[in-house]
């Protein structure tokens, strides 16, 4: 809600999935980009029509496979601009992917953010996922991932000391990191009751483009 309040002129939901922000918020004049898989956003789609929900004109879809397409291009083609600040927001995404398509999607990522921009980023703790992991609610996705029958694999993950070089090596500066202590504060701060805390698995960090950028 901040880069709406803060009238950035766009925002990329990037592997957007489930998310119904651009449906909920009242987001004006700010444009809301939707990348995702073809099925899932195919998916996501059918149901909102079947619900009677309709797309609001500031909102635009593509498809996506982070492993394979051009982030850049794939924005662009349905209108990003390139030139005007955006908030970024990459969350839930990158334990699914391979470290060389977080590469590439981050270098496209800068290379399409113009100063000003924010990106909002998480990650798994590499303690949830080599299996070390104590804190609440790492054993229960630790069980899970090790199912036989799990769908999912997770592929990705950071030391949280590793977290803030590896985003400013794009040319991000941090501005925040919050590890599972910091989102239970925001938690307890915004008075939100979701059962108890939140578990230790994903941290995340929201960081922007200076006005001069440093990129590598
Ligand atoms: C756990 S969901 C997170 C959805 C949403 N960002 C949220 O926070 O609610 C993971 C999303 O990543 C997408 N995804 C996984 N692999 C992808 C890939 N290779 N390319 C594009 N999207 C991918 C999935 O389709 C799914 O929508």
């Amino acid at each position: 809600m901040e880069a709406v309040d803060d009238r950035l002129p766009q925002i990329a939901l990037l592997g957007a999935g489930y998310d119904t922000r651009a449906f909920r918020f009242k987001t004006g004049a700010t444009k809301i980009y939707e990348l995702d898989l073809a099925k899932t956003q195919l998916r996501k789609r059918r149901l909102m029509e079947h619900a009677g929900i309709e797309v609001p004109e500031n909102l635009k879809f593509t498809s996506i496979d982070f492993t394979r397409d051009p982030l850049k291009e794939k924005l662009e083609e349905i209108g990003f601009d390139c030139d005007r600040p955006a908030l970024f927001i990459w969350e839930g995404v990158t334990p699914y992917l391979p470290p060389e398509a977080i590469e590439s999607s981050l270098k496209s990522i800068a290379s399409c953010a113009a100063p000003g921009s924010r990106l909002v980023f998480d990650y798994m703790h590499t303690d949830v996922l080599e299996g070390r992991a104590r804190g609440f609610g790492a054993r229960e996705m630790m069980k899970r991932l090790s199912h036989s029958d799990s769908p999912v694999t997770f592929h990705f993950s950071l030391e949280p000391e590793a977290a803030e070089p590896f985003i400013e090596r794009h040319g991000f500066r941090v501005l925040k990191h919050f590890g599972e202590a910091e989102l239970n504060e925001v938690l307890r701060l915004a008075s939100v009751t979701m059962g108890d805390r939140v578990s230790v698995w994903m941290n995340i960090l929201l960081a922007e483009v200076p006005e001069t950028k440093t990129t590598d």
